[in-house]
């Protein structure tokens, strides 16, 4: 066991564990003749939204798609804004590009790496007409406060939840604060499917025809008719559909692992000065990364790879730095706490299916670089 390489994520263990089901519901779409825009994806729907504790949810192909869609049908179009974190991956960044608005960088909280309430007051303006909030590595950001502020101005609140399926604060899930909840069901992530998939939350009735309407090349009420937008063909298809329904009532298990996992790391890791996101409440985590911070970041990434534990960076470029962005926004001013936290984050493995055994070596090997 020594020295068995440890992944970042093994899908091969979820989908060992997972087979029969995962055979079962392949088999079902196979043998039905119906393999977009069937009974598995109008299940799914139901499923996750009622999940979610919202009314509607509609599936699309990816968690980029969702966000997309969602701005489009928030009217998030040229000449407005939409204010977001530069710390989450660029995938806000690149569905607010793809809407043709522009985007707003917010700064974030060094204890929590969200985004903080008095960040997005200070970056709307009179062309703001929306806000991504990202549940960044599992952990919900603030909404109460930030739907506060976001009330106060008059701008629409999307979640980007695409890290935080299951995760909820007073008794309220991700996804069911803002006026839509995106979700990613890309294989890695907490709900995941065995490809690309996607959806959108919502409880408001306009937003979801409009998403309805945008997922498939704007069609609305009859095929072939497009009468008020433009839209994608962005569909979640019945594979994948049936794959997630098979799989959505394993999700608070995982999470509960998942949460474990970290609570193990961060037990044997805080009292020697590595920090962890800082969690408030238990139930808003749900330890989709786990990432820890410090200023030895690229030391302790190669001491771990000689031991043959794999880890990444979630991520390592500001996206107001990517030159493809720079290239149309131009420089923006950097963001302190944003550029202070890029440089320490580590990523370690943490999946459900991971052993106690393979955790406490990645332990030992971080103990044994501290010490050192
Ligand atoms: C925070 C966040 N938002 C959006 C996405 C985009 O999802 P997808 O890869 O399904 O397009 C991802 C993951 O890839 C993500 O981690």
């Amino acid at each position: 066991l020594q020295n068995n390489p440890i992944p970042l994520h093994d899908l091969s263990r979820r989908a060992r564990a997972m087979e029969s089901a995962l055979r079962e519901a392949c088999e079902a779409v196979i043998g039905s003749g119906r393999y977009v825009m069937g009974p598995w994806l109008e299940r799914f729907e139901k499923e996750f939204a009622a999940y979610c504790g919202g009314r509607h949810s509609v599936g699309v192909a990816s968690g980029t798609d969702a966000l997309e869609l969602a701005l489009k049908a928030a009217d998030c179009g040229p000449g407005t804004e939409v204010v977001t974190v530069a710390n989450a991956g660029g995938y806000a960044t690149t569905a607010i590009l793809h809407a043709g608005a522009k985007p707003i960088y917010a700064d974030i909280d060094a204890a929590t790496l969200l985004m903080t309430p008095q960040a997005l007051e200070k970056a709307i303006t009179p062309a703001t007409q929306a806000v991504i909030v990202t549940h960044l590595y599992g952990l919900m950001a603030d909404m109460q406060a930030l739907g506060e502020v976001a009330r106060t101005h008059g701008i629409r609140v999307i979640e980007d939840c695409a890290q935080a399926h299951g995760a909820s604060r007073q008794g309220r899930k991700a996804g069911s604060w803002g006026d839509m909840g995106c979700f990613s069901f890309y294989p890695t992530k907490n709900l995941g499917a065995l490809g690309d998939a996607g959806c959108v939350v919502t409880d408001n009735e306009e937003f979801f025809r409009r998403l309805q309407s945008l997922r498939q090349y704007g069609w609305r009420d009859a095929k072939y008719h497009s009468p008020v937008d433009i839209g994608n063909n962005s569909r979640m298809d019945e594979l994948q559909a049936a794959v997630l329904t098979a799989l959505l009532p394993h999700l608070d298990r995982w999470n509960i692992r998942r949460r474990d996992i970290v609570r193990h790391y961060r037990e044997a890791l805080e009292p020697l000065g590595l920090r962890f996101q800082q969690v408030g409440h238990e139930q808003a985590y749900v330890a989709h990364l786990c990432v820890i911070r410090t200023a030895e970041r690229d030391r302790l990434q190669q001491r771990l790879q000689e031991e043959s534990i794999a880890t990444d960076i979630h991520y390592p470029v500001a996206d107001y730095r990517q030159p493809a962005v720079v290239k149309i926004l131009g420089a923006s001013a950097p963001l302190p706490v944003t550029e202070e936290c890029l440089p320490q984050i580590l990523t370690t493995p943490c999946f459900p299916e991971m052993s106690d055994e393979e955790v406490a070596r990645i332990i030992g090997v971080i103990k044994d670089f501290v010490h050192k």
